[in-house]
């Protein structure tokens, strides 16, 4: 109860059950707008992870799951898409309650999600293993591409279903099963949306949720002997500190972690969509995406005008209640987010950078009691501060002037991170040597932040491991295995290697 206020109780999902935590506790998740809680979110441990990975590991090895075809994996998967279409409003509806975000753009993001459902659905019977021509005389060798195991799945906050989708629709389309576990602050969407895997005919067991926090239940799941592959989304920090555990066991790993992306703008790009693309790269989502464009690089020469048509136009921007079709910046998702930003904000300023925008929490009126940040635009900054090479995760612009196509491209290649990089020119040659000396998993051309289920996605450096969307990615949830069948009347020389 809050202020009389009855909170919506969640449970998690583990084997087809609707299940409490074995602690039998519960913790809030808040609403950011209203800057309290909502939910009460099940608070799981390392008994619920062991409960959750040894049901995915039963319906992995036993009961209908391994014994369907691949197509009849894939019709699923698209059964399951088909129910997402009517749900979509309602799934952004929870997740900007949850998590702050525009809903302009969730409920966009939750209608596209189904794509990868049937992308993936579609793919489930088009992986072929090979025939070899092998070397050997009376002999038939063959490879089959099976399931990796049990995956666990680790969400985070910004993005929880899609995120969860990328993940999800390759795992069941290659025929593992998978423990789900989302962030402590958006748990309540992948709980709702779990009913729809439910309906769509999913035997128990091969989905599984389970919530709470990160060390209490995220590292048990990484941990777990039966667990085989581990997918995370997240920071950095706890992207190395899984991938050391999971190490431990060997377990594959893939990671997308975060980033501190350019946005690089020539004097010879259409400087009024450049504009609208840096804000995109940095406004939009309130700077809480892994793909930010961070800093902006501009070239020396319009230096001054460009800054001063991206502060007229960030100021314009409408700030407020997440669900408003007019609000353009919403808040921050969590306290600890906001406090970073802010910090953030003070080490700019410590470093010598200057705000010619923004620069502190935002007390509009209609942003009530929310965990608000001004749209920040700092100048003066060079490569080497913090504020260049940290990833904030909020609304703070970083601009940082180049001379030449050189130096454009040695600024933005000198971070840790290369998770995406943003060129604006008019120049096709410029365009397609920029994309090649880029280090980055994703380089948008003229635009910035646009992603699909059919076109690779991940880090260079340390953004991450693997990719995620498109036809190869499969492969991350797969093993191969090579059969040797012996086609010999007699077993030749048992002493000798063949
Ligand atoms: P986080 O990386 O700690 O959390 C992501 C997920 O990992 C959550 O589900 C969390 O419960 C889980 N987790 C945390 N510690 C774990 C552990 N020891 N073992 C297993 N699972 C664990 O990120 P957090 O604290 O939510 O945000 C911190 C920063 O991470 C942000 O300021 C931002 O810079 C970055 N971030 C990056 C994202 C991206 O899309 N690349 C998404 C969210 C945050
Ligand atoms: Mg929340």
């Amino acid at each position: 109860m809050d202020g009389g206020v009855e909170l919506t109780k969640y449970r998690m999902w583990i084997g087809g059950e609707w299940v409490e935590a074995a602690s039998g506790e519960h913790f809030p998740s808040d609403n950011p707008f209203l800057g309290k809680p909502w939910a009460l979110i099940p608070k799981g441990g390392a008994e619920d992870a062991d409960r959750a990975v040894r049901a995915a590991h039963r319906a992995l090895t036993s009961g209908p799951w391994p014994k369907m075809t691949a197509s009849q994996r894939g019709a699923l998967l698209r059964r399951l898409a088909d129910l997402i279409g009517p749900e979509a409003t309602r799934l952004a509806q929870i997740e900007v309650r949850d998590n702050g975000k525009l809903y302009a753009e969730m409920s966009a993001q939750t209608a596209y999600m189904a794509q990868w459902y049937y992308y993936f659905g579609g793919l489930a019977d088009k992986i072929e293993g090979s025939v070899i021509p092998i070397d050997k005389p009376d002999t038939f060798n063959y490879t089959r591409h099976e399931p990796i195991g049990v995956v666990v799945a680790i969400i985070p906050w910004n993005s929880p279903l899609l995120l969860t989708a990328w993940k999800l629709a390759p795992a069941l389309a290659a025929g593992c099963t998978v423990v789900l576990k989302p962030s402590e602050y958006t748990s309540a969407s992948l709980l709702e949306f779990v009913r729809l895997i439910e309906q769509a005919g999913f035997p128990p067991g091969v989905v599984n949720v389970v919530t709470g926090f990160g060390a209490d239940v995220g590292m048990p799941l990484v941990e777990h002997p039966l667990t085989a592959k581990v997918a995370f989304t997240g920071s950095d920090r706890t992207g190395q500190l899984i991938y050391q555990h999971a190490a431990k066991g060997l377990k594959r790993v893939s990671m997308e972690l975060g980033g501190k992306s350019p946005n690089i703008v020539f004097d010879d790009a259409e400087l009024d969509n450049a504009v609208k693309g840096v804000i995109s790269g940095i406004f939009a989502a309130t700077g809480q995406t892994c793909i930010a464009g961070s800093r902006l690089l501009v070239q020396r020469s319009i230096h001054d005008q460009f800054v001063e048509k991206l502060v007229a136009f960030a100021k314009t921007a409408r700030m407020g209640d997440p669900m408003s079709l007019e609000t353009q910046v919403g808040p921050v998702t969590n306290p600890p987010q906001f406090r970073k930003i802010l910090d953030y904000i003070d080490i700019a300023r410590n470093e010598g950078a200057t705000a010619a925008l923004g620069g502190a929490r935002a007390t509009r009126p209609e942003c009530g009691q929310g965990w608000f940040v001004e749209p920040t635009i700092f100048t003066g900054v060079k490569n080497s501060m913090r504020i260049a090479q940290e990833e904030v995760f909020g609304p703070v612009l970083s601009v940082i002037p180049f001379e030449d196509d050189d130096e454009a491209i040695a600024i933005g290649n000198d971070v840790v991170f290369g998770l995406a990089a943003g060129v604006w020119t008019q120049s096709m040659r410029r365009a397609f040597r920029m994309s090649e000396r880029l280090q980055a998993g994703t380089v948008w051309v003229n635009t910035y932040r646009a992603v699909s289920y059919l076109s690779p996605f991940g880090g260079y450096k340390r953004s991450g491991i693997g990719r995620e969307s498109g036809q190869e990615m499969i492969q991350e949830y797969l093993q191969t295995k090579s059969v040797w069948i012996s086609l010999a009347t007699e077993v030749p020389n048992p002493f000798v290697i063949r």
